[in-house]
């Protein structure tokens, strides 16, 4: 199917009825802004946080992994800015109460209010459009001024004061916890400088107006490296650092006619440069999957500031705070654009129309489907002990009820590329059947030669 038929309140009924995402606490009503992945949906979600480690840490040489803790002294978000300047401007409509974002009212209507502005800049900003703002809910034009409402999400753990006075915060993002283990990581592994730290973890934002699904939520996953350069060398790796995450949107399976990159027109005070890459959602349009940013050496100076630590870095005497570039991308975005991506209706000969998600065999949440054309004579105990042989070297799974061509659809409709068949034959030739999701053809495979033939298939 085309692309621009694609429809994502079609791909969200999906992803809930096959088993990928599930509204949060659904049995009672839900809760806005998070989501549960299913038994398909976390494997799928593992599969990508694979790909990505793999990409980013295994395959370098100089890039380490780390997984900080969620919750950090609260004086981190003091020194990162966040708590005096992570927020959205925010207003109220006078007659229903309704809270408006008016940073994304202006973008509708092509005015750009950012992060750095002023709250006196955004109002006037603001006020010059307030004609054409008009409350969703009840039609009023009449709001309040825009205030900054902050994003950062308290909580009280550790907090026994009984006035809740000194909360700690989810954390925001993960790249602080990167930040105040650099030295950690310095001191124990000495690296030379070129080097990256990279983890994947939860991040928590108040967000005040969760929407699209997985795209923003108050709780989500992010991959997020901070590659540590000598100052005037973070603009070559900020190069090859693009080159190298546009490239692994294409091994997800992605086609670059749906990726574009976006340049951040208006940069926050200490961002050198500013990137994303954005995917062609279905309906939403392009919007930001990863952002890759040039951080200069400001996280690291505010931090050696307000923790009286020196952070900078010691190069044979030569000392200096490393320049960062960093590259952060969201699991629940990159999640949905993969699903979107690999979602199809096929009309097939018969005039029939199959559910296929074509995804890349190696974010398949099931790769192979271990199928006893019956159940009766020998047929299904000789299939089991195929699926323990690939159990433990692919994404496996065993069915045996139904008709197998019944049982090929219910594979296509969750994506698996490969569907082995053992059949009456396959007791005298020692071989079994291979079906291909995307070109339904069907070889016949030695056993003793399957792991091999679907190992080379699936990389
Ligand atoms: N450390 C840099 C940073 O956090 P960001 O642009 O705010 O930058 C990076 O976030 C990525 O995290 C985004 O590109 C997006 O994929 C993901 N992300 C941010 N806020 C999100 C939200 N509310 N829900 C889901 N994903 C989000």
């Amino acid at each position: 199917m085309k692309h621009s038929d694609k429809k994502m309140d079609t791909i969200i009924a999906y992803a809930k009825r096959k088993g990928f995402v599930f509204p949060s606490s659904e049995i009672y009503d839900g809760f806005a802004g998070a989501y549960d992945y299913g038994p398909h949906g976390v494997e799928l979600a593992r599969a990508i946080k694979r790909h990505w480690w793999k990409d980013v840490v295994l395959k370098k040489h100089n890039v380490y992994g780390l997984d900080a803790a969620i919750v950090m002294n609260p004086k981190v978000w003091v020194a990162s800015g966040h708590v005096a300047g992570f927020s959205d401007p925010l207003a109220d409509c006078r007659t229903c109460q309704t809270r408006i974002r008016v940073d994304k009212e202006l973008e509708k209507l092509g005015v750009t209010a950012d992060e750095k502005m002023s709250e006196e800049e955004i109002n006037k900003l603001f006020d010059q459009k307030r004609d054409e703002i008009v409350c969703i809910k009840c039609g009023s034009k009449d709001f309040t001024e825009a205030r900054p409402i902050n994003l950062l999400v308290q909580s009280n753990v550790g907090d026994f004061s009984t006035d809740g006075s000194n909360p700690v915060y989810l954390r925001g993002e993960t790249a602080q916890g990167i930040y105040v283990n650099f030295k950690n990581v310095v001191d124990s592994l000495h690296p030379k400088i070129p080097f990256g730290i990279a983890q994947i973890g939860k991040a928590f934002r108040n967000e005040i107006s969760p929407r699209q699904f997985l795209f923003r939520t108050r709780e989500f996953e992010q991959m997020e490296m901070q590659y540590f350069t000598r100052p005037g060398e973070d603009k070559t790796a900020y190069e090859t650092w693009k080159e190298e995450r546009w490239d692994s949107f294409k091994q997800m399976g992605i086609s670059e006619e749906h990726l574009r990159w976006n340049q951040h027109d208006n940069l926050v005070f200490y961002a050198a440069d500013a990137w994303d890459i954005e995917y062609q959602f279905p309906d939403y349009g392009f919007d930001e999957v990863e952002g890759l940013h040039m951080r200069t050496n400001y996280d690291l100076t505010q931090h050696s500031e307000h923790s009286g630590k020196d952070l900078s870095f010691n190069d044979n005497g030569d000392k200096f705070i490393p320049h960062v570039v960093e590259t952060s991308i969201g699991v629940g975005r990159a999640f949905v654009a993969v699903l979107a991506e690999a979602y199809d209706e096929e009309e097939l000969e018969d005039g029939d129309t199959r559910v296929v998600l074509r995804f890349v065999p190696k974010l398949a949440p099931v790769q192979v489907a271990i199928l006893p054309l019956m159940k009766k004579d020998g047929l299904a105990e000789a299939a089991q002990q195929i699926f323990a042989d690939l159990a433990g070297v692919f994404r496996v799974t065993y069915d045996e009820s139904g008709s197998v061509g019944k049982r090929y659809r219910r594979q296509d409709e969750i994506g698996t590329p490969f569907c082995v068949t053992y059949d009456y034959e396959s007791k005298d030739d020692k071989m079994v059947t291979v079906r291909d999701r995307d070109s339904m053809k069907q070889e016949r495979v030695a056993i003793t030669e399957l792991t091999n033939y679907l190992q080379e298939k699936i990389r």
